[in-house]
């Protein structure tokens, strides 16, 4: 069976499951339920200076549904901890105490000044917890205050706070990075030059879940008025999973540990994003949809497909699709497919046709012949995939390569051996500058 062991900036944890700082952190009795089903660890919910932030009393959550009511993105206008730092801090240390051989992280926003930094530092290590995560992106109502996103959306004040916590503890400092800016890749670096051992992302997205339109307030509404909040579910983890991309491939930021956050729901999600370097992956909304059980599947679920695979250990795969990402300029333009239509599995639904048809290459039949039948026509056909993505009929349509050496009836062309891309290209004018 694979080792699911992780060690993250020398915090240990059974398995790399842990959960990111928000609700299902906020108490002892939570995170004992959290660690007796399982999770490797926790980043506790975000501490504050006292006296305690206010959070509203009525909803602070609104969410996307899919047809079938499954959650697919879920935001919420929830703030910091509201409960007083004193007992946040008494049951951390309880926590850590009884449970030695998970990972309890301290999330931890306070005012951008070194002396608050330094002052609940202080009180932190005698916590006896593993590290410290700077919460620099909460994208609501504390970012109005000089706050979280406020702090990360600004290069060189995350530089210096992280600079400021790596002086005035001993503890690893993982910085918490907001996607609610343009290029992810300048606050880790900020983080990186700050001394910060570690980032995690993402924070959730600013968002308007939806505006009820009987009393036209966006939702969650607070007696007819709502504000923006933080997005987060499945909906955010192909951002999250870019994001960590970005920073694992990036020269100045290659090999920083990272801490993978947003959206992971399934084992397979945490394979990915180890995959893409991740030290250890963190969950909050599928526990707050599913509760805390949901990591028996992940864990059975990832160390079942290592077992498939052959991989002992998770260093055994991680980092492995981050050479795969590269700039679209780079990728290859001889690589030629057409989409293909198994007959024994197509229902006739007519969806692959209508959306080609309407929107791409009018590349799919819907009659051959006067009987219903959809097939795929190669001399129009670009391989888009289109047909493939709205399809309800798993591998019912698959993409084929065409073989080198083969015409491609659509352009009349030879399918050309090898590897060329757009650098070299005669429609690029660079290329073309460049050769002459
Ligand atoms: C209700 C709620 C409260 C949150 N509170 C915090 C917080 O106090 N500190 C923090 O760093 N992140 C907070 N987050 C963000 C999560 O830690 C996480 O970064 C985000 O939800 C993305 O992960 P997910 O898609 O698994 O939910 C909160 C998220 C939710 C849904
Ligand atoms: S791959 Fe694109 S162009 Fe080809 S059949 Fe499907 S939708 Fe049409
Ligand atoms: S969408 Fe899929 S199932 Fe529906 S007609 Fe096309 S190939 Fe058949």
């Amino acid at each position: 069976m694979a080792d699911l062991r992780t060690n993250f900036l020398g915090i240990k944890s059974p398995n790399p499951f842990w959960l990111a700082s928000a609700p299902p952190t906020d108490r002892e009795v939570n995170v004992t339920r959290a660690f007796k089903a399982g999770w490797g660890g926790v980043v506790w919910k975000t501490l504050g200076e006292d006296p305690p932030i206010v959070n509203v009393n009525g909803p602070r959550y609104g969410a996307i549904h899919g047809a079938d009511r499954r959650l697919l993105g879920f935001n919420n206008i929830e703030l910091i901890t509201d409960r007083p730092l004193d007992i946040n801090l008494q049951e951390i240390k309880a926590v850590k105490r009884a449970w030695p051989d998970r990972a309890v992280v301290v999330s931890l926003m306070v005012p951008c000044e070194e002396r608050s930094w330094q002052s609940i530092l202080a009180r932190v290590e005698e916590t006896e917890c593993d590290g410290v995560e700077l919460n620099f992106g909460c994208p609501h109502g504390m970012s109005e205050r000089g706050m979280g996103s406020a702090v990360g959306q600004v290069p060189e004040y995350i530089e210096m706070v992280a600079r400021w916590c790596k002086q005035h503890t001993r503890m690893p400092v993982i910085v918490k990075l907001t996607p609610n800016i343009t290029d992810i890749r300048y606050p880790a670096r900020a983080a990186l030059k700050g001394g910060a051992d570690a980032v995690s992302l993402i924070n959730t997205v600013s968002s308007i879940v939806s505006v009820d339109l009987d009393t036209f307030s966006p939702n969650p509404s607070i007696d007819g008025k709502g504000s923006h909040g933080g997005y987060c579910g499945p909906a955010v983890k192909p951002i999250a999973l870019n994001m960590v991309a970005e920073i694992a491939r990036d020269a100045e930021t290659r090999g920083m540990p990272i801490s993978a956050i947003g959206g992971i729901t399934t084992w397979r999600d945490a394979a990915e994003f180890i995959a893409m370097s991740a030290g250890t992956v963190q969950v909050c909304t599928a526990a707050m949809t599913y509760g805390f059980k949901i990591v028996e599947e992940m864990i059975a679920g990832l160390s079942g497909w290592m077992d498939s695979k052959g991989y002992a250990t998770l260093d055994d795969f991680r980092g492995r699709a981050v050479p795969n990402v590269t700039d679209w300029q780079y990728l290859n333009l001889n690589y030629v497919t057409k989409a293909h239509i198994d007959q024994d599995l197509c229902i006739q639904c007519g969806r692959c046709h209508i959306a080609c048809e309407d929107t791409s290459h009018q590349a799919i039949t819907a009659m051959v012949d006067g009987r219903r039948m959809f097939t795929v026509k190669d001399e129009e056909c670009v391989g888009c995939n289109l047909c493939v993505e709205v399809c309800p009929v798993e591998n019912c349509i698959t993409m084929v390569p065409m073989a080198a050496g083969a015409v491609d009836p659509r352009t009349g062309r030879t399918v050309e051996p090898g590897y060329a891309n757009w650098t070299t290209h005669p429609n690029n004018p660079m290329a073309r500058q460049a050769a002459e």
